[in-house]
C-alpha cells in the first residue's frame, strides 16, 4: 500500500506557525517552561496527537506523549520513541525542537488515514523543556523521562524568585512536583527499541552542500556554567583607576579568555550569552558581575581540557585584580554518539529515495543526548534556510524539505526493524 502524503510538508509548516502564536512575548516567539503560553502549546500538541489517532498522556514534568499502538497481532511489542522539545530560547525560531514533534504527528496521521499500523508501539514525545531558559537547566524534560532527574533542581529559582518546586506545585501537572511522581515518570529502558529525533540542522552544512537531509553521527558534549566575579562598589568619580576592584572589567577579561582559548581548537566553541551587573548604577564601580559560560566540543577530552584552562585563568584574573570569583557548573552533558544500526536504517531509506546519504555531527544539543543515556539514539537533520541561522526568528525551513523529511520518516517507520 502506498501512502498519499503530498500535504505533509504544508501541514507541518502551518502547525509550526500556529504553535508559534503561543508566546510569552508580543512580537516574537518565547516559550519558557510552564508559562501560560507553554501550557497552551502543550494542550495544542495533545489535541493534534489525538486528532492523528494517538492516545495521549501528560507526565509529571509536562511532557506530552502520544502513542500510536502496535498492530494488535504483534506479540510483546517494544516502543520506538521519537520527539523533541516545544520550549524555546528567548525570541527563538519556530522549528527548533517543534519540527521533531509536528513531523511525526503528521506522519502518524497519514499512517492512520492509510489504515497502516506498525508492528511496534510508536510514541511521539513533546518534551516540555530543553533550552534551560527559565531555570538555567537544560534537558530537564528528557532527564525525567530518562530517569536522570536531579532533585536539587527543584530549589532552583527563576528571575522572579519562583522555584521550580513552586512552579510545578501550581502547574496542575500530575504529582504537582512531587519527587516520587517525577521519578515514576521515567520510562523503563527495557521497553524501548530506540529513540530517534528529527531536528532542523541549525547550521549551514546541508544548505551549503545542497542537501535537504542528513544523518547525525554524534552530538557534541556541552558544559554550562554560571560565573560570578565580586569586587568592591565605590564612587565612579573619585576612585582612581589603580585603586579599583571592578567586577565588570574583570569579567570582561575572563570572557575574552573564553574566546581566545576556544578559538585554539577547530571543534571547540565557547559562548557567554548572559552577562549582568546586578544592581549596577552608571556612577558606581561594579561590585559584582555574573555571566553564563557555554563550552562545547565533539570530543569530551577537548572540552574538559578547555574548561580546566578557563577555570584556572578565571582564578588567575580574579587574583590579579583583587576580585573573588566562583564558577558553578550547571549542566555537563557528555558527547553522545548515534547508533550505527539506527543510522543505517535512515541511510537505507535515503538511498532508496534517491537522496545522498550524508552524515554530519551536531554542534547543538538535543533531547537525544539525554535519551542516549538509556537507549540507542539517531537523528535526522533537515536543512536550515537563511544561511543556517537558528536561535533567531529568522530560522526557516522550506515546505519541500519538510515534505521530503516526512516521506523519509514514513519509510523509516514502515521498514524499521527492532535490533535483535
Ligand atoms: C540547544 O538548543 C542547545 O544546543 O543549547
Ligand atoms: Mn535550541
Ligand atoms: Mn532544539
Amino acid at each position: 500500500m502506498t501512502i498519499a502524503t503530498p500535504s505533509l510538508g504544508q501541514s507541518i509548516l502551518e502547525r509550526a506557525e500556529a504553535l508559534a502564536r503561543f508566546s510569552d512575548m508580543e512580537d516574537g516567539l518565547t516559550c519558557a517552561f510552564l508559562t501560560p503560553a507553554h501550557r497552551q502549546a502543550q494542550a495544542q500538541l495533545a489535541r493534534w496527537m489525538e486528532d492523528a489517532g494517538m492516545t495521549v498522556r501528560i507526565d509529571a514534568i509536562g511532557n506530552v506523549i502520544g502513542r500510536y499502538a502496535a498492530d494488535s497481532a504483534t506479540a510483546n511489542p517494544k516502543v520506538l520513541m521519537t520527539g523533541s522539545h516545544f520550549d524555546t530560547v528567548r525570541n527563538g525560531g519556530r522549528y527548533d525542537g517543534r519540527l521533531g514533534i509536528l513531523l511525526p504527528i503528521a506522519v502518524v496521521g497519514a499512517l492512520r488515514d492509510a489504515g497502516i499500523r506498525l508492528p511496534y508501539h510508536f510514541e511521539v514525545v513533546g518534551f516540555a523543556e530543553e533550552e534551560g531558559l527559565r531555570f538555567k537547566t537544560s534537558f530537564l524534560a528528557s532527564s525525567v523521562l530518562a530517569g536522570r532527574f536531579d532533585p536539587a533542581l527543584l530549589d532552583r529559582a527563576d528571575v522572579d524568585g519562583v522555584t521550580m518546586r513552586e512552579a510545578l506545585a501550581d502547574s496542575g501537572l500530575p504529582g504537582a512536583g512531587d519527587i516520587d511522581a517525577l521519578r515514576a515518570a521515567a520510562v523503563d529502558p527495557s521497553t524501548l527499541a530506540g529513540f530517534v529525533e528529527v531536528h532542523i540542522e541549525q547550521g549551514p552544512v546541508l544548505l551549503n552542500r545542497g542537501l535537504p537531509l542528513g544523518i547525525v553521527t554524534q552530538i557534541a558534549g556541552s558544559s554550562r556554567f554560571q560565573v560570578r566575579a565580586e569586587g568592591l562598589a565605590s564612587h565612579a568619580g573619585t576612585t582612581p583607576m589603580d585603586m579599583r576592584r571592578d567586577a565588570a572589567t574583570g569579567a570582561a577579561e575572563m570572557i575574552l579568555l573564553v574566546e581566545s582559548r576556544c578559538a585554539q581548537v577547530p571543534t571547540l566553541v565557547g559562548t557567554v550569552g548572559q552577562l549582568q551587573v546586578p544592581n549596577g548604577s552608571s556612577n558606581v564601580i561594579p561590585a559584582a558581575c555574573v555571566f553564563s559560560m557555554d563550552i562545547r566540543a565533539g570530543e569530551d577530552g577537548i572540552r574538559e581540557a578547555a574548561i580546566a584552562d578557563i577555570v584556572a585563568g578565571i582564578e588567575r584574573i580574579a587574583a590579579k585584580r583583587s576580585l573573588k570569583a566562583s564558577v558553578e557548573r550547571v549542566t555537563p552533558v557528555n558527547n553522545a554518539p548515534c547508533a550505527r544500526w539506527l543510522m543505517d536504517q535512515f541511510g537505507a531509506v535515503l538511498k532508496k529515495r534517491g537522496h545522498e546519504v550524508f552524515e554530519l555531527p551536531s554542534g547543538a544539543g538535543h533531547d537525544a543526548m539525554m535519551m542516549h543515556r538509556i537507549i540507542d539514539v539517531a537523528m535526522l537533520f533537515v536543512r536550515c534556510g537563511n544561511g543556517g541561522i537558528s536561535h533567531n526568528p529568522l530560522e526557516t525551513i522550506t515546505e519541500e524539505d519538510a515534505q521530503q523529511a516526512a516521506e523519509v520518516f514514513v519509510d523509516f517507520l514502515r521498514h524499521f526493524r527492532v535490533k535483535d
